[in-house]
């Protein structure tokens, strides 16, 4: 346990042999006035903190997934009598509703509904979890969603209206990006939906009400599991929007039953680590690294892209593979490795186009696909690594897919010799914004 206390803006800290004042400035010109901060007291298990038997923190929280997301989804998901009880909730009729309760959003939902758009907004992975996510959201609720970089949003100023709902991610929920934008959706009057993991934070508090993932404090600086939540939480929150139409029961079930299912698929997908090791010692010496995917795994391929270059140093791009034509055709060569994700969703079939053009240029390949796949182990033979993954519902499969790679970026770190937990120039919590 320990105790803090949250500082508002403008707040001044005078700290002499243990005692403490806090002044707040809010008008530079005027003397600043000595104010009051309520200490609070964090219930965090110092277990919770420490590495519990992992050399990193990155390993230990990529490691843990399977728990982290179902924390995320305890006593939020009614199991039926087709899946077995899990996460708390007692099995209700498969036709009764909601499956899936938000206590955090549940005086919000009308208005949400009402809205003129689901406006997006975080910066790094935790807009690819929004990226990842969008397809569900807009599946489910047929309303048009909008994904915006928080930066981005400042430097365009661009419109926002108070009909809108702007959905504010961020693992630590104080990404001053975000939170600038925050206020700035606020002053539009937008409603503010925070998706954070840090009970208090900034994001939190500010926002009008939110959903926490629960993934537990999150140390290393590459997020991982808590992209794997936030995907887990968007995807509840777009099922919790589409409850009250009828049309969508069936595919609410579909999703309901898979993400009960995930835990175990990230359990399987973990066993992968070894042969991940192996892959990373083949591709150490490496200066690139793309990684193709379309839809849904657009999203894995740039979070992917992002985790091996932030920690390994190693350069990596994600690409959608729909683009491959305009531009990116160019880099392929027998050199050049490349990442396919081709697992069993809607983009199969284009995925499959998009090897066969890629073998045509003889590139050199690593496919990640499902464990049941036949049409592309038809296709390649043995002419490449294959990554097969354990299967989940289309809306899920980006969580599963995302884990190997999560491990090669660990792998490929450790084995260029970097710091897997605290990368050079970066830091957990971006504070400050760009000038
Ligand atoms: O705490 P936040 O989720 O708001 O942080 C946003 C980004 O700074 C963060 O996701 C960053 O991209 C990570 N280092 C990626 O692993």
């Amino acid at each position: 346990m320990c105790r803090v206390i949250y500082l508002e803006d403008n707040d001044i800290v005078h700290m002499r042999k243990g005692e403490y004042t806090v002044y707040n400035w809010n008008d530079v010109d005027s003397a600043s006035v000595e104010v009051r901060r309520t200490i609070q007291t964090l219930t965090m298990e110092v277990g919770q903190i420490m590495k519990g038997g992992y050399d990193h923190y990155m390993q230990k929280e990529i490691f843990e997934q399977a728990e982290t997301i179902a924390q995320t989804m305890q006593g939020r998901i009614k199991a039926t009598p087709l899946s077995p009880i899990k996460f708390g909730v007692p099995n209700v009729d498969r036709l009764l509703y909601p499956r899936v309760r938000l206590g955090g959003l549940v005086d919000f939902v009308s208005t949400i509904r009402r809205s003129r758009r689901i406006i997006f907004i975080g910066c790094g992975t935790s807009y690819h979890a929004a990226l990842c996510s969008r397809q569900t959201m807009e599946e489910l609720t047929q309303m048009p969603v909008v994904l915006e970089l928080a930066g981005d949003i400042l430097d365009r100023r661009c419109p926002i209206f108070r009909d809108d709902t702007c959905v504010f991610v961020s693992q630590s929920g104080e990404t001053a990006d975000t939170m600038r934008a925050m206020e700035y959706a606020k002053g539009s009057g937008a409603l503010c939906v925070g998706i954070t993991n840090t009970v208090g934070s900034a994001i939190a508090r500010s926002s009008h009400c939110g959903i926490h993932i629960n993934a537990g404090a999150e140390i290393g600086v590459a997020s991982t599991k808590a992209y794997t939540s936030q995907i887990v939480a968007i995807t509840m929150m777009a099922i919790v929007l589409a409850d009250d139409q009828i049309s969508k029961r069936k595919r609410i079930n579909e999703i309901v039953d898979s993400l009960l299912e995930l835990p175990d698929a990230i359990k399987k997908c973990l066993l992968l680590d070894d042969s991940i090791r192996s892959l990373a010692e083949s591709l150490k010496g490496e200066n690139s690294l793309l990684m193709f995917g379309r839809g849904r795994n657009y999203a894995t391929a740039v979070e992917a892209a992002l985790k091996v270059k932030e920690v390994s140093y190693m350069h990596s791009e994600g690409i959608n593979a729909g683009e491959m034509k305009h531009g990116p055709l160019a880099l392929v060569d027998e050199h050049m490795p490349i990442i396919v994700f081709a697992t069993k969703d809607e983009m199969h079939g284009k995925m499959q186009g998009v090897i066969q053009q890629l073998m045509a240029r003889n590139a050199r390949l690593i496919i990640i696909c499902n464990e049941d796949e036949i049409d592309i182990l038809d296709m390649v033979g043995d002419r490449y690594p294959l990554i097969m993954v354990p299967n989940a519902d289309e809306a899920l499969q980006p969580v599963v897919n995302i884990i190997p790679l999560q491990l090669l970026s660990y792998h490929l770190t450790l084995l260029r010799g970097f710091n897997v937990d605290q990368p050079r120039n970066l830091a957990k919590s971006v504070t400050v914004t760009e000038e």
